[in-house]
């Protein structure tokens, strides 16, 4: 395997003020991710885990420290140069979803491959939304659509602009056990198939176990968990619906 990180973290801290003063969120963080690497991020509320992910992704700025995204030290970039770095590299799925209200599905799904000038836009959007199996609710607007419908047009959107690194917070946070472990399968699959890089960040034991790697962030901190060491990952077998 070559020595190339496709996140590389050194030293990383996050303080932010308060009322009460200064409050550290993060402190000392190191991470080293090899690329198409499937990792879990867990620990307790509050400990920092969605701080770190919107830091990895060049969505907010650490206080002190370095990261490196596919080789690029994200300090010396402005916030232009991160938003570019963004849409090339990277895909969020965010726990609340965040689709268009107003858009449909299809829509929602075509947009980062419209906004990138895709003329395939809408073939692969409907290929994408065939393969989460909502080939049958195109043109429903988020509204329309079940929570577990709702994450999934958020997979598939997250798909669609073939990043090297896919954050996803807490996937399955809001779907039942047979409706995580869809969306579960969808993304490992895609992670093999496209060998997209996976930071998880999850409440999840059962999705947890399923990466390759687990650490744990407490107060801040984070750590190689227990776990890691001791259950050797077997193949994935999830597939498509
Ligand atoms: N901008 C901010 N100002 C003040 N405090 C903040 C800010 N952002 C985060 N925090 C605090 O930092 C801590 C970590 O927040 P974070 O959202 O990263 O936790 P988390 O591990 O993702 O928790 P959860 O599992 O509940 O989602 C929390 O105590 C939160 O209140
Ligand atoms: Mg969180």
């Amino acid at each position: 395997m070559s020595d190339f990180s496709v996140i590389k973290v050194e030293n990383l801290s996050k303080q932010v003020s308060t009322q009460e003063g200064a409050l550290s969120i993060l402190s000392g963080i190191n991470l080293d991710v090899k690329p198409g690497q499937s990792l879990a991020i867990v620990g307790p509320s509050g400990s920092g885990k969605s701080t770190l992910l919107g830091l990895l992704a060049a969505l907010d700025t650490p206080s002190s420290g370095e990261i490196w995204l596919d080789g690029e030290a994200l300090s010396v970039l402005d916030e232009e140069q991160r938003a570019s770095l963004r849409k090339e590299k990277v895909s969020f799925i965010f726990q609340t979803f965040m689709l268009v209200d107003t858009l449909t599905a299809l829509e929602n799904v075509m947009l980062p491959a419209e906004l990138a000038g895709r003329a395939d836009a809408r073939e692969r959007a409907m290929g994408l939304l065939q393969r989460v199996g909502l080939g049958h609710r195109l043109n429903h607007l988020p509204k329309q659509l079940s929570g577990g419908e709702q994450q999934r047009v958020a997979i598939a959107r997250a798909f669609i602009s073939e990043p090297k690194v896919l954050f996803a917070d807490e996937p399955t946070g809001n779907l039942d056990a047979a409706n995580a472990h869809k969306i579960a399968d969808m993304l490992f699959a895609m992670n093999r198939e496209s060998h997209t890089t996976l930071v998880l960040v999850t409440h999840d034991l059962t999705l947890a176990q399923r990466c390759q790697r687990q650490l744990l962030m407490q107060a801040g901190e984070l750590s190689e968990a227990a776990t890691a060491a001791t259950t050797p990952r077997t193949q994935e077998t999830g597939t498509w619906d």
